[in-house]
């Protein structure tokens, strides 16, 4: 690797507040790959309790998308039922199934809630996952995010990724976070090799099957308790190195709430690709 490579910025906030203050600041780092960490997400929730939580290792991405937030208990013809949320499977008491859901509940809102407040003109986001990762996590490979074994992704997910991680363990969250993709490839001096797949989830696969990562610069960020990380896993390198507990919210953002001087990171592979002095594959 070419030794002018760097890991992506850094912006750091304390506050939500300062965060809202500095608007449009944070929207136009992120959207050019950068990296945000907001010190306190200021959002509240039962620290104490959810510091015990813990879910099996089969759980480790288990979400909304599991229905882990919908109501675990319905009432019908007098009676109370339980129903599909898994944890009704997982929690036999039911004040203590109601206390996690509850909690569960309240940081999924109260996470969409401050995205609306810190990153206003991404208030017509459309809300994927929210996936709640209460499970050890210890010295992760650095990565691009991949999914699908690195297939193809159809159109409609070819849109701007919007994705934050909340620490909601009572420990810090230890990140590394490295260069941004585009300075990936502009650095890597044509070692990756061509054609370079133009499909952002194969590139990434290709990038991170290259070898090439194990020898580029990374920095050490520490995601205090309640601290929130937002970082387009796609198109900047990061690794988790030590960890507990965080929530992770995904969003599509329309094209139209980016700022004007930015892109969509799926409109900017072909170009990224040959500005690094690579083939683009049909
Ligand atoms: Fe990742």
């Amino acid at each position: 690797m070419h030794p002018e490579l760097q890991p992506a910025k850094i912006l750091r906030y304390e506050t939500p507040a300062a965060m809202s203050a500095a608007f449009p600041e944070p929207a136009l780092h992120y959207e050019q790959g950068g990296v945000i960490l907001l010190g306190n997400c200021g959002i509240g929730f039962d620290e104490e309790f959810v510091s015990t939580l813990q879910f099996p290792p089969a759980w480790k991405k288990i979400g909304t998308a599991n229905d882990i937030t919908v109501p675990p208990l319905v009432y019908r013809d007098g009676k109370y039922y339980r129903t599909q949320n898994p944890l009704c499977r997982a929690i036999p008491d039911d004040r203590i199934l109601l206390k996690v859901y509850s909690e569960l509940l309240r940081i999924e809102l109260g996470f969409k809630l401050l995205v609306s407040n810190v990153l206003p003109s991404y208030r017509n986001v459309q809300w994927q996952n929210c996936t709640f990762r209460l499970t050890q996590t210890r010295e992760e490979q650095a990565h691009l995010d991949s999914f699908d074994g690195g297939a193809a992704l159809p159109e409609h997910m070819h849109v701007p990724r919007l994705k934050l991680f909340l620490n909601i363990d009572a420990e810090p969250r230890v990140w590394k976070v490295g260069p941004t993709l585009p300075d990936l490839l502009r650095h890597s001096e044509g070692r990756l090799g061509s054609p370079l797949p133009t499909d952002l989830n194969m590139l990434c696969a290709c990038i991170n099957a290259s070898g090439l990562l194990a020898e580029v610069p990374m920095q050490r960020v520490e995601i205090p308790p309640r601290g929130v990380i937002f970082a387009n896993g796609a198109t900047v390198l990061h690794q988790v190195v030590y960890g507990n507990r965080m929530v992770c919210l995904e969003g599509f953002l329309p094209r139209a709430c980016l700022q004007l001087s930015s892109l969509c990171e799926w409109d900017q592979v072909v170009p990224w690709i040959r500005a690094a002095g690579y083939t683009a594959a049909n």
